[in-house]
């Protein structure tokens, strides 16, 4: 199918297609928005077409439905999962809830409804920073990601991070001795990091940040080679963007993004398929922290450096 006929049937089907930077580089092709977890949270607001298929992991497509009940929500493939999403118990939140008396919980947007629903604030790698600032609350549970939490933590001396004991498997897998050894193989390269990977390293690198801010990076640091420390499918868009620079990537490769499959986007567009579907009070709940993150994100916003 050319890009043409492709353009055609999704106008015919009143079908957005949105896909994040891990998906293969053709599904990205195929879409109308491409973007990290926060502007894609942001983007699903304004989209008209009655039909959204997100091209990503469930977490995505959830955060979607929430955002936009009106609409019909597609995954290509609904076992796509981020098994982070799931590092964090209710038991967990309700016991620092009895803990302390003043705290809030934020929640890593890579989680799933029904903890966003028990969280106060929802937050992106993207603005976290920001989403903590506005904070008043002197102890705050960062869940599920321990490792956000901690890269984020230096930035507030005078509150308690408490930092959920959860991460992700492809970016927890980077360690130190790794980065180590890629600096020395490569010497002249800049080094870019998502802040999922273990705070241990974050002193050896040149940049943090989401996978928005990775590409910003390299414009803004300069340089020819760059060490890239978070999944490969983001090589696509930064090959696109710098045709000229070389990038370097440690075999990062997330599983449910690479369920994602071109066959299912088409299939789903001219045939539909099952939606995402979410309980209505559950909806209502997961939707504030969202919401709370797009309010206190509206003004222009810090990134995380
Ligand atoms: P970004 O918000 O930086 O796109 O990251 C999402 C994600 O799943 C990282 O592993
Ligand atoms: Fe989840 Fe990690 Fe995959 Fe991101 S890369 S979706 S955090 S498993």
């Amino acid at each position: 199918m050319t890009n043409q006929e492709l353009d055609r049937l999704k106008q015919d089907r009143d079908v957005a297609i949105m896909a994040h930077y891990y998906v293969d580089g053709e599904i990205q092709d195929m879409a109308d928005y491409v973007g990290d977890s926060f502007f894609l949270a942001q983007k699903a607001l304004e989209i008209e077409a009655q039909n959204i298929i997100m091209a990503g992991v469930s977490f995505m497509g959830e955060s979607i439905k929430i955002l936009n009940p009106d609409k019909t929500v597609y995954l290509p493939d609904q076992e796509a999962d981020c098994p982070m999403a799931h590092m964090v118990t209710l038991e967990k939140i309700q016991e620092m809830r009895e803990a302390y008396e003043d705290l809030a919980v934020v929640c890593y947007v890579n989680s799933t409804a029904e903890i966003k629903a028990h969280s106060d604030y929802c937050c992106t790698s993207a603005n976290a920073v920001k989403v903590l600032s506005a904070i008043e609350a002197k102890n705050i549970f960062f869940i599920p990601d321990g490792n956000l939490g901690a890269n984020i933590s230096g930035f507030f001396p005078d509150k308690n991070i408490i930092c959920n004991d959860g991460a992700c498997p492809v970016h927890h897998e980077v360690t130190l001795d790794q980065v180590k050894s890629l600096r020395q193989a490569h010497p002249g390269a800049k080094v870019l990091a998502h802040p999922e990977c273990r705070p241990e390293i974050m002193e050896f690198v040149d940049y943090k940040g989401s996978t928005s801010g990775i590409l910003k990076a390299v414009e803004d640091l300069g340089g020819d080679e760059f060490i890239v420390l978070t999944e490969e499918g983001i090589a696509w868009k930064l090959q696109k963007t710098y045709p000229d620079k070389t990038f370097i990537f440690n075999d990062m490769v997330c599983q449910g993004m690479k369920q994602v499959k071109k066959e299912d986007i088409l299939r789903i567009i001219e045939e539909g398929g099952p939606e995402v579907t979410l309980d209505e009070d559950l909806r209502i709940a997961a939707r504030k922290p969202l919401e709370r993150m797009l309010e206190v994100c509206a003004s222009p916003q810090k990134a995380l450096v």
